[in-house]
């Protein structure tokens, strides 16, 4: 079996969270996607791991959400992440194209950027990691609909096995999977690392277009 060679910048990475594991908001990163009128639109996202055998980063999220009508479309799906590690003090900023899986989305360049993995295992294995409650969400209404307590959890007439039982009680198997449950796949292209723990403080560029190589330049 042949060994993975990953880009210096994805074992620093690694190495970050390592050091970092003791703090809870270490796996959070802030992510901008642009909207259709051209603007910047950032929010927080949970780091749910690297795609197997690959710097590909995951995280999950809502096929209703903003951010997913943003990275839609051919011109429209590319990302920026900032990671700040408070513990190392040292900050990721991470960019590059956006893959989205999800039962209720068809997009034929995904089976590429998954590799050996399927988009039903992928999809799977992510459910299956997250708490009932935050499985609930996902049959719960839309994302930015007007809060309506009665309506919370109207849901749709596929999902009716959920209605009116308690996160605990609802069945969260493998066929449950949510239509409305979509895993984020940032696949990086460029990467900006800054330490400013150490003496003097570091600044490294790296470009997939330059073989992930390292270039040390001034903060
Ligand atoms: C600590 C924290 C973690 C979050 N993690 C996620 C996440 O993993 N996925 C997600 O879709 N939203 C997550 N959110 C909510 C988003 O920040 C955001 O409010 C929501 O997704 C709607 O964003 P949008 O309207 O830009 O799509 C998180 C919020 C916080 C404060």
């Amino acid at each position: 079996m042949t060994e993975i060679v990953y880009p210096p910048w994805r074992q620093r990475l690694a190495r970050s969270l390592h050091i970092n594991r003791r703090q809870v908001h270490a796996k959070y990163y802030q992510v901008a996607s642009v909207c259709p009128a051209g603007r910047p639109k950032n929010r927080t996202m949970v780091f749910r791991g690297f795609l197997a055998n690959s710097q590909s980063l995951l995280s999950v999220t809502d096929i209703r959400s903003e951010k997913v009508a943003h990275w839609q479309g051919k011109h429209k799906s590319h990302f920026e992440i900032c990671w700040y590690f408070s513990g190392s003090r040292e900050q990721y900023r991470l960019s590059g194209e956006v893959a989205l899986l999800s039962h209720s989305l068809d997009l034929s360049y995904t089976q590429s950027v998954l590799g050996q993995q399927t988009k039903q295992s992928l999809l799977k294995q992510q459910w299956s990691n997250l708490s009932a409650n935050a499985r609930q969400a996902f049959y719960s209404s839309s994302p930015k609909a007007p809060f309506d307590e009665n309506t919370t959890l109207a849901i749709s007439a596929k999902e009716q096995p959920t209605l009116g039982k308690k996160p605990e009680e609802i069945d969260i198997g493998s066929s449950q999977i949510s239509d409305n449950f979509c895993v984020v796949i940032f696949i990086p292209d460029t990467v900006d690392y800054l330490n400013l723990k150490s003496k003097p403080q570091e600044r490294c560029l790296y470009d997939i277009q330059d073989d992930w190589k390292e270039r040390w330049v001034n903060p």
